[in-house]
């Protein structure tokens, strides 16, 4: 069978399984375009399940496109946080004042003026405009690449943009007048049926009798993705500097990592206690209690990835460079990065009234 006519029955069986097996998801109940662009930019970088509570904070704090593009930028980060990749909020913020002044508060419903926002690529103008709008629009992620590097049997690189945009038009030729549900499925069959890594699961699979990888055994060696660069380890060393039931907060560079956010002064390097105490002096602090080591933590980014050494101390008095937050205004107007999650227990025990660090 020729790759066109396997793929032109894609539709109906992929369909027919969908409606008995799609996955009640929020954005799904009600998909008006403001509610589809904020699902599609979260799960861009994150699983679904770990998006859905967010989701739901997010779209009650701020229901309609016009109260995203109001809201303050501090409580925007706060809502976002534990999301990761800030600049999708930001973009987000960006595009929907673009949205108020350019469309009167309404999303565009054509894939060309989609694309033309912050944040938006080929995949989500594609994935709003379908879901949204009914449009005829294509919406190739990692999941539906994995499908059909399987389906049809394809050796390759599917990281390769030429890869992507064949199999973009290729799926234009064939998909149905409900385009948003057909996006939709087969990004669920790849998170539900075909999975990712080794484990397939064909026996449940609507598509395994046109499935020539599942003929031939070989589903589990696709699909290829060529190497990716390792990733760069930095060691960084972060302070937890109290005083007075406050801790000392810097803001990041207007560019690069996680620009622009607050963050727990750090420089890079694993410093010892000595060196440590001599960084607190030349940023003109001076500790009334011995520092204290808290356990190590790590994170990663999509290039890089931080192994952190905490050192935490209260000083005499609130110098240097820097702001200083209560527990409140860290709960509130001081969104710290999920980088520093690891140390959130130590800046909780520093922030206590009356203790030292390591006292409890
Ligand atoms: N991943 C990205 N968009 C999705 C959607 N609409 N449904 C399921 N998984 C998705």
């Amino acid at each position: 069978m020729e790759d066109r006519e396997l793929l032109g029955r894609v539709p109906e069986l992929l369909l027919a399984w969908y409606d008995g097996n799609a996955r009640v998801l929020p954005w799904r109940e009600d998909p008006s375009p403001y509610r589809v662009w904020v699902s599609e930019i979260m799960l861009q970088q994150t699983r679904v399940e770990a998006v859905k509570p967010y989701y739901e904070r997010f779209l009650a704090a701020l229901p309609t496109v016009a109260d995203l593009a109001a809201v303050p930028e501090e409580r925007l980060l706060k809502l976002w946080e534990g999301l990761g990749y800030y600049n999708r909020a930001r973009n987000l913020q960006k595009a929907a004042r673009l949205v108020v002044e350019q469309y009167g508060g309404e999303l565009p419903g054509e894939w060309e003026a989609l694309r033309r926002l912050p944040g938006v690529g080929d995949y989500t103008a594609g994935a709003i405009a379908s879901i949204a709008f009914g449009k005829r629009a294509t919406a190739v992620d990692g999941n539906v690449l994995r499908v059909t590097a399987r389906l049809l049997h394809r050796r390759d690189n599917i990281l390769d943009p030429k890869v992507k945009r064949r199999v973009e038009e290729e799926l234009l030729e064939i998909l149905p007048p409900r385009v948003g549900d057909f996006n939709q499925a087969l990004m669920e069959l790849g998170a539900l049926v075909c999975l990712p890594g080794g484990a397939p699961l064909c026996g449940r699979c609507p598509l395994s009798s046109l499935c020539r990888a599942c003929a031939l055994g070989d589903q589990e060696s696709l699909p290829v993705k060529a190497k990716a660069k390792p990733r760069r380890v930095e060691e960084r060393t972060v302070f937890l500097v109290f005083c007075g039931g406050r801790a000392a907060l810097r803001r990041r560079p207007e560019t690069g990592l996680l620009s622009g956010l607050w963050e727990l002064p750090q420089v890079p390097g694993k410093l010892s206690r000595e060196e440590a105490e001599e960084q607190l002096r030349q940023w003109g602090l001076r500790p009334v209690t011995s520092l204290c080591q808290t356990p190590p933590a790590k994170h990663v980014f999509t290039h890089v990835e931080w192994r952190m050494t905490g050192w935490s101390c209260q000083v005499d008095r609130e110098g240097g460079d820097f702001s200083w937050a209560d527990k409140q205004a860290l709960k509130g107007d001081y969104p710290l990065p999920s980088a520093f999650r690891a140390f959130g227990e130590a800046l909780a025990q520093g922030l206590a009234p009356g203790l030292a660090p390591g006292e409890s």
